[in-house]
């Protein structure tokens, strides 16, 4: 089967200050030179310290980038508050979240401009990671494939597979998001596995695109997740700003 790139990605969120942020990037840096060679791992810090993880982590292998970004697709302009992926590229990011679900939820992010903001992060040469996910509702209304598939499809339709090719899909149950409540492995697994096979459905080279699982990764859960066939790799909120935890879940990718 194909090759696929394993990787873990802590999601910072609405979290961190000068202080906390350096001690959390020097142990990731001092982490640095042992974690797994397999495994790309990186951070998604709010703006403003994004020029604090380009200073700390320029020289070692973990990654970083930004959890959102501008959908225009003017790179600059009268767009106040907006922050353009030239401006995350110009601060040495490589990662870009697009569509996580506070950001649908909390700001009114349609599938719209979840592609919007994709193709704005691979014009500048940003991975998109795009996040989709059911909310408990939908779950128990036995939704979770519709809606999984139709947050998808806006992005299998929007793109040319060269282009999907450059992106990372992030499945994070509504429900499992900071609660504590993971998935469970088959869960997860279930619906990685329908991801892929939609993707496949759209071009076989689709179906070695990545696919992290979200949602309450924990160092006690993550080997489970990750050991299923179709889990590349996480996207860790919570014990991402804990650097022991967020380290021990880039070992067990
Ligand atoms: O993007 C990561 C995320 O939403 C999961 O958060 O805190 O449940 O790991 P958490």
């Amino acid at each position: 089967p194909e090759k696929r790139v394993k990787l873990v990605i802590g999601n910072w969120k609405m979290h961190g200050n000068r202080a906390v942020n350096a001690a959390l990037l020097d142990a990731l840096v001092a982490a640095g030179k042992h974690l797994p060679a397999q495994v790309r791992v990186g951070v998604c810090v709010p703006f403003p310290y994004l020029g604090q993880a380009q200073s700390a982590l320029e020289c070692g292998p973990v990654a970083w980038g930004v959890q959102d970004l501008s959908g225009n697709a003017a790179d600059k302009g009268a767009f106040t508050g907006e922050v353009s992926a030239t401006m995350a590229v110009d601060f040495g990011a490589t990662l870009a979240l697009a569509g996580h679900s506070e950001r649908r939820n909390l700001c009114g992010e349609t599938d719209g401009h979840v592609v919007d903001k994709a193709r704005c992060a691979l014009e500048w040469g940003l991975t998109p990671v795009v996040c989709v996910g059911e909310t408990l509702e939908d779950r128990e209304a036995g939704r979770t494939e519709d809606v999984i598939g139709t947050q998808l499809a806006a992005l299998l339709e929007a793109f040319d597979v060269a282009a999907l090719r450059q992106m990372v899909f992030a499945y994070e149950p509504v429900w499992a998001i900071g609660t504590g409540k993971s998935a469970s492995a088959q869960q997860a697994q279930d619906v990685h596995a329908f991801l892929r096979a939609r993707l496949r459905e759209k071009d076989a080279s689709l179906a070695g695109i990545s696919l992290l699982y979200g949602g309450s990764v924990k160092p006690g859960n993550a080997a489970e997740l990750f050991g299923q066939p179709d889990i590349d790799g996480g996207l860790i909120g919570g014990a991402a700003l804990v650097a022991d935890d967020f380290i021990a879940i880039c070992h067990a990718a």
